[in-house]
């Protein structure tokens, strides 16, 4: 469905290129649900952005490519970088983040959904007819049609974060990328923002990315979740597996740092900072932060492979285990 084949792009500052997305290698799968976890500034937002093509200056792609394949209506599809926004809403849409500001707060959202549609797509339709199969849509989601006819200011920060996702999956596209969709919510609304997205995910059987800080969100609703560091992915695997054994040392502390339900132990949190993007330390760039460091991690990049079936990871200490227990 999504293949990301040795990714690197950066911005450009008055100080020189920053390196922001760094070999980044690995698919994400048809019907999935799949996280994309990592502390805030770690290049995340900058990932889907690329993923969706919207590339332009100040970003640029230094190397490799994205390729979206799949099937809508019986006819195969694939595109690349440079290609993927001419499927924009119909194969593939996104929910930015701080998404409310992609709705113009002085028209009503059914004129928001009629302007998404693209002409060929209503056919002779009329614009009521249209309009109908917005309700009908909405009311399958469990949103009132009511919205339609609401300015965005009028609907509450959760309405109008679910009349975004309606927005961008009205089309049915194969692939939905969400940019931290639950934060800035309440606990409550949350839940049924998530709640949503995995009911529409089920229902319309299409390929979900979420990005979140928030490992809690991954837990609940990802298949899969990939953890990025510092513009690499360090480890991803499928989320049950990556919860209970995190392999690589920094998800390890990700996931110790999440509070358990019971436990009154008080959780550290995170040592130390991230690096800076501008100036990354050599070799892993986690090892200024890694309890486990050796002379090796500071010098040397680690590759992002495959350590278990299924289970990736970017990390020394782990290739030193599989040697030692071979
Ligand atoms: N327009 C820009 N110009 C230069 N640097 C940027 C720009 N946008 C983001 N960055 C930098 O890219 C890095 C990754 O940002 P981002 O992708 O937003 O991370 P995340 O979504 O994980 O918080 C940050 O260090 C940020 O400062
Ligand atoms: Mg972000």
């Amino acid at each position: 469905m999504l293949k990301i084949e040795n990714l690197s792009a950066s911005y450009q500052t008055i100080d020189g290129p920053v390196h922001v997305v760094k070999h980044l290698n690995f698919d994400i799968r048809d019907n999935e649900i799949f996280g994309i976890a990592g502390e805030s500034g770690c290049g995340k937002t900058t990932l889907l952005r690329v993923l969706y093509d919207i590339i332009q200056y100040p970003l640029s792609i230094d190397e490799g490519r994205v390729v979206l394949s799949g099937v809508k209506k019986g006819v195969p599809y694939e595109l690349t970088t440079g290609e993927i926004r001419k499927a924009w809403w119909n194969n593939i849409s996104y929910v930015p983040q701080a998404a409310q500001s992609v709705l113009n707060p002085i028209m009503r959202l059914k004129d928001q959904f009629l302007d998404s549609i693209p002409k060929q797509d209503r056919g002779d339709e009329s614009k009521e007819q249209t309009l109908d199969r917005v309700r009908s849509y909405l009311k399958e989601l469990g949103l009132s049609p009511d919205v339609l006819n609401a300015y965005p200011f009028q609907l509450s920060g959760g309405m109008r974060q679910r009349a975004i996702i309606a927005l961008a999956t009205f089309m049915s596209p194969g692939l939905i990328l969400a940019d931290e969709p639950t934060t800035a919510l309440d606990v409550v609304v949350q839940r049924g923002i998530l709640m949503m997205l995995t009911r529409l995910q089920k229902q319309y059987k299409n390929t979900l990315v979420i990005v979140s800080h928030d490992m809690g969100v991954h837990y609940q609703i990802c298949d899969r979740v990939g953890i990025m560091y510092s513009g690499s992915l360090v480890e991803l695997g499928p989320t049950a597996d990556l919860f209970r054994e995190p392999l690589h040392p920094y998800s390890r502390m990700l996931i110790g740092a999440l509070p358990v339900v019971g436990d009154k132990s008080a959780k550290e949190g995170i040592p130390g900072r991230p690096p800076s993007l501008k100036d990354p330390p050599p070799g892993c760039r986690f090892a200024p932060r890694c309890p486990r460091a050796s002379e090796r991690c500071r010098r040397e990049v680690p590759e992002f492979r495959q350590v278990r079936p299924g289970r990736f990871a970017a990390c020394h200490l782990l290739e030193e285990e599989a040697q030692s227990h071979a």
